[in-house]
């Protein structure tokens, strides 16, 4: 599978975020895998991995929020109780069905890339603006603090 980087427009030059962006967008493509004929057990595993990443990093994204005293938390929280719960039943349908269509990637992948556009730009600029950042172009990708 062709790797896909994280947009640009995107990119935090948060060392930590922008892996975990990467990982998600990786393991979320990487169920194109269980396309055809697979081991259930690997894709219910595969399907596990990518719910307790998804959590794992919105704890970290939310914690960043929290020590920066982000204004928009309560609303992007909000949204990530939301892509959770829509990207939860994706992939309970994904399990149930023992194979992870073209169409269920395409649905999990959109909503995943339009959070981090519609959303986590926000606050990437908020910690641009605050200095907490440094915006990749300007430094080396590494936080100040
Ligand atoms: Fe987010
Ligand atoms: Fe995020």
């Amino acid at each position: 599978m062709k790797k896909f980087a994280i947009p640009d427009v995107v990119v935090f030059g948060d060392e930590v975020i922008d892996k975990e962006h990467q990982a998600i967008v990786d393991l979320v493509l990487g169920l194109e895998r269980f396309s055809d004929q697979c081991n259930k057990n690997e894709l219910e595993t595969h399907c596990d991995l990518i719910l307790s990443t998804f959590e794992n990093h919105f704890v970290s994204e939310e914690m960043l929020m929290a020590k920066t005293e982000f204004p928009g938390r309560n609303q992007h929280c909000s949204r990530h109780v939301k892509i959770l719960g829509t990207c939860t039943g994706l992939l309970e349908s994904i399990i149930a069905r023992g194979q992870a269509i073209e169409n269920d990637i395409m649905n999990l992948i959109s909503r995943v890339i339009r959070h981090m556009l519609m959303d986590d730009v926000a606050f990437r600029d908020y910690l641009h603006h605050i200095g907490h950042l440094v915006p990749p172009s300007m430094g080396e990708g590494h936080s100040r603090v």
